[in-house]
């Protein structure tokens, strides 16, 4: 049963971003729920200097402020397995903005406990799937604790809310000009609103930055060497890396050709459509490299059923399930395929395309003197007779059996002739 809640809280943690929307959320929880308030700040590898934001926060009425560096968490945690499950909702978004919440919503969860806070709040609006997976992922982790939405219980539109920024004499980002809703994370920029919202029209340069300008992308191609072990990518050009320098490296090599700049209509949990907008060229540039290998080291029925594990995976992520027993089953599951997933692929990066041109792997399963056209094939082609004709047999029996039918209520003919004596 849910108890009529209170309308106060005396301690609440707020996921605290820099942005309009939880700038404002800080004197309004005051106001409205008469609450400390703790800002806290995930460093997720967006861009930005999260601590000059916090010191807004406190100018701007928190009386505390956290800041977590998250990002090492983050890429092995959250961006590793996503990678090694091919993680693409609808088959095209690399789950950037989804990946990250589950991340921000349990270090909300720990913040709040640690400092005995009684209640959580975040900036989300009441349409999207952020508020999802931020309330799911508290109510899991952490029942106890109160969520606060200001700008989900509050209704404000955006200019209402410059409009409480200015009357509250905040300090606010001059970017909150910007008409865009923008989240940013080590794996991608989700864009939204603005002249977006018309999915009939082309999204504007302008809302692109690590995918630079179209028309400065390079018009030569350049190629890239992406190293795997066990589904995990180590090297780039053979230079080993750590997991959160070999993410940026692959954002801003693929980011410079346009690689990742993605425009989808969307199928949000809340049951509307939207138009997305997303650059993520790192995360689009690795998912390539790592389908490529699996395509090299996995045998074919292994290949058939991830890609329905990967696409549960996927849809489950999305959907703000992170904490749940169904993705660590399905988690353990992918990791058990990567043994093998080692090796090196190439990429060719070329206006706003990053293809796999090349692959090697010591498991790989692709075997020359199988499969050339040459003379020195070992491939024992008179075994291929008998294999196709027990191969197509079911489709032959189906085939003679309902030809003898529909000819016996038409013609009213003798029984089916022997199917195998067709096939010799
Ligand atoms: N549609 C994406 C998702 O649900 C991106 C959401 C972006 N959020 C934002 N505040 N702009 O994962």
């Amino acid at each position: 049963m849910v108890a009529a809640e209170p309308k106060s809280a005396s301690h609440v943690v707020l996921a605290y971003s820099g942005g309009l929307d939880t700038s404002v959320a800080i004197p309004w929880l005051k106001e409205h729920y008469g609450s400390l308030v703790t800002a806290l700040s995930v460093d997720v590898g967006q861009e930005g200097e999260l601590s000059g934001a916090l010191d807004r926060a406190l100018r701007n009425g928190a009386e505390a402020t956290k800041l977590v560096d998250a990002k090492q968490t983050f890429v092995e945690e959250f961006l590793w397995p996503a990678l090694r499950a091919n993680a693409l909702y609808q088959g095209i978004y690399p789950l950037s903005t989804a990946l990250a919440r589950p991340l921000i919503a349990r270090t909300l969860a720990e913040t709040a406990l640690e400092h005995r806070a009684d209640a959580v709040a975040h900036g989300c609006t009441g349409k999207g799937n952020d508020q999802v997976r931020f309330d799911v992922a508290i109510h899991t982790l952490a029942p106890e604790l109160r969520i606060l939405a200001p700008v989900r219980e509050w209704n404000m539109n955006r200019d209402d809310e410059i409009r409480y920024a200015q009357a509250h004499g905040l300090e606010v980002r001059v970017t909150t000009d910007s008409p865009y809703s923008v989240d940013e994370n080590l794996w991608g920029r989700s864009i939204e609103g603005g002249r977006l919202e018309d999915a009939g029209r082309p999204a504007p340069e302008e809302v692109y930055d690590w995918t630079g300008r179209a028309s400065e992308w390079p018009r030569e191609p350049e190629l890239v060497k992406v190293g795997f072990v066990e589904g995990l990518p180590v090297s780039v050009d053979g230079k080993a890396l750590d997991p959160v320098a070999l993410v940026r490296e692959m954002n801003r090599r693929a980011g410079r050709h346009g690689v990742g700049r993605i425009d989808h209509v969307e199928d949000r949990v809340v049951g509307i459509k939207s138009r997305e907008t997303y650059e993520c060229p790192g995360a689009v540039a690795l998912l390539e490299a790592h389908r490529a290998l699996e395509t090299l080291v996995l045998p074919r029925d292994l290949l058939s059923f991830k890609a329905g594990v990967d696409r549960r995976f996927s849809d489950l992520v999305y959907e703000g399930l992170w904490f749940s027993p169904l993705r660590e089953a399905l988690q353990a599951f992918v990791a058990s395929t990567q043994e093998t997933v080692t090796g090196e692929v190439t990429l060719r990066l070329h206006q706003g395309s990053a293809r796999a041109v090349g692959r090697v792997s010591e498991y790989s399963l692709l075997s020359h003197e199988l499969a050339t056209y040459t003379t020195a094939s070992s491939f024992p082609q008179e075994l291929a007779v008998g294999f196709i004709h027990l191969y197509g047999l079911p489709n032959q029996l189906a085939h003679a059996r309902r030809a003898a039918a529909r000819a016996g209520r038409t013609a009213n003919s003798d029984a089916p002739r022997p199917v195998l004596e067709a096939a010799r």
